[in-house]
């Protein structure tokens, strides 16, 4: 009986949908906050050097998340391509987190250590050089931008802010530890970064 009053009454109906999904939703979403496999970094984890952490802005201000994720999905096709799929525990110290959801190229998470220095900076500089089809943008300014080092130390203190264990020599060194370098040899760093705390498959 209340079962056909609530099908017949539009708004009703609308309102109990939205909080069964919500409710729903919530079960699933909520107890993530609270579990130590979303929460805490995967074991032996330390956080980005200064010159990776220009680096990633190197990355963030390129765009280059436009064209490529950070994220290995749990599924055989992207496990046998990529490596491990990604885990919430490589992410926790990320702010913002690069995700992302266009593949024009491939996914990065573990790009870290699979080419040499050479290599990323010959492929930055003129990415048809090393692979003739390529559609990635070439970035050979990169090279002759300096990394603003005045801006490290208030960008770790910020991270530091969000929960990024920095401490206060990590700070207080940030600067130098830039000093002179470009964008291009930040960016490489980061690069070489990426997912290299996990390297078996599955
Ligand atoms: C318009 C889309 C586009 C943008 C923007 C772009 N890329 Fe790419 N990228 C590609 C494509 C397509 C490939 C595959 C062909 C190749 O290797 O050049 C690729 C390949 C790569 C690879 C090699 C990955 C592998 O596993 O072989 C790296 C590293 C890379 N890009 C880094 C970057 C970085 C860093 C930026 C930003 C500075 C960037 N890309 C911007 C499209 C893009």
């Amino acid at each position: 009986m209340n079962h056909a009053r609530l099908e017949k009454n539009i708004g009703l109906l609308a309102l109990m949908m939205v909080l069964a999904i919500s409710v729903g939703g919530l079960t699933q979403i909520v107890p993530l906050f609270f579990q130590d496999v979303a929460t805490q970094p995967v074991l032996g984890m330390t956080p980005r050097t200064a010159l990776e952490v220009e680096g990633r802005d190197v990355f963030i201000a390129n765009g280059c998340v436009g064209c490529h994720s950070q994220m290995i999905r749990p599924l055989r096709a992207e496990t046998e391509r990529y490596g491990h799929y990604s885990v919430a525990g490589e992410s926790v110290w990320d702010h913002p987190f690069l995700w992302g959801s266009k593949r024009t190229g491939p996914d990065l998470a573990r790009v870290g250590g699979r080419y040499s220095d050479a290599w990323h900076v010959a492929h930055l500089t003129d990415p048809r050089s090393l692979v003739p089809e390529s559609v990635m943008p070439a970035y050979p300014f990169l090279a002759n931008t300096l990394v603003d080092s005045t801006q490290t130390p208030r960008k770790l203190q910020a991270l530091r802010t969000l929960g990024v264990p920095y401490t206060e020599a990590d700070i207080e060194g940030a600067e130098a530890a830039v000093w002179g370098k470009t964008e291009l040899q930040a960016l490489v760093a980061y690069l070489q970064g990426l997912g290299t705390l996990i390297k078996d498959r599955p």
